[in-house]
């Protein structure tokens, strides 16, 4: 299944970057306020499908553009492009994102990010990689020394789904703070060192099923503010380990 994974994944994001070359050509649609979609996230989504469906024909599958798919004991858990907005503007900051998980365990996950040449992966109790490379997190354990990324929302967020509170009181404390626009992203900056670490609210478990295993197999964290897994969507954070509590310490009461 590894290789099977790898295959497909390298695949889909040649064509994520096949249809960047051709930006001009493509529109852009609304799924709502904040949401955009792009012919190209439909295609790379239709490719995944139909080769996990040949292949595995009796697993689930859940994905962003086209939601659930029936099936037992696997389920594939994919993005087909996180950063469709950094995607459309040209950047290199967009990524395949996809996880597998076995009775609701992570066993797999592989993100691919085309325009950088760099397919993060992860087996259960086997490490992390980036291109073939073995990755952990870092070691620094001051949030006044991390570098830590996030999200902020923009158009059509309110008050009640908007990070600015959490991002206010966070920014004071930290080494520095980057948004490149892709979740899955960030996630594997936690797990290869090159981010301390990283928090979003409201994130979709597409998004992370990935980035979760890459950062746990990679020596790291996650949890939701609180430290547990029950909000691990609404409140999400994963980190190096050792500045996790300082940083969920903050995020959770934002107000103090
Ligand atoms: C988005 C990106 C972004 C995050 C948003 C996601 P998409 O995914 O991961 O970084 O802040 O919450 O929806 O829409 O580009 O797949
Ligand atoms: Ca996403
Ligand atoms: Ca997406």
């Amino acid at each position: 299944m590894k290789q099977f994974l790898k295959n497909i994944i390298l695949e889909a994001g040649k064509m994520a970057l096949d249809f960047q070359r051709k930006l001009a050509e493509l529109t852009v649609e609304r799924k709502s306020t904040t949401q955009l979609v792009t012919k190209a996230d439909q295609a790379v989504e239709e490719f995944l499908l139909r080769e996990i469906k040949k292949q595995y024909p009796g697993h689930a599958i859940l994905a962003e553009e086209t939601g659930s798919h029936a099936g037992r004991e696997y389920c594939w858990l994919i993005d087909p492009i996180d950063g469709t907005t950094s995607f459309i503007h040209g950047q290199p900051f967009f990524s395949v994102s996809i996880g597998l998980e076995q009775e609701g365990q992570s066993v797999l996950g592989a993100v691919y990010l085309p325009a950088l040449s760099e397919l993060f992966e992860a087996e259960k109790e086997h490490g992390a990689y980036c291109n073939g490379r073995k990755i952990q997190v870092s070691s620094r354990n001051r949030l006044a020394e991390s570098l830590i990324a996030t999200s902020l929302g923009c158009r059509g967020y309110t008050p009640l789904n908007d990070n600015l509170n959490h991002f206010l009181a966070v920014k004071s404390y930290l080494g520095g703070i980057r948004i490149t626009g892709s979740a899955a992203m960030h996630m594997c900056y936690v797990a290869a060192g090159r981010l301390d670490g990283y928090w979003q609210i409201n994130i979709q478990p597409y998004d992370a099923a990935a980035g979760k295993l890459l950062v746990t197999e990679a020596g790291g964290r996650y949890s939701d503010f609180a430290n547990g897994t029950e909000h691990l969507y609404r409140e999400f954070i994963a980190s190096n380990g050792k500045i996790h509590n300082e940083l969920s310490e903050i995020l959770l009461a934002p107000e103090r």
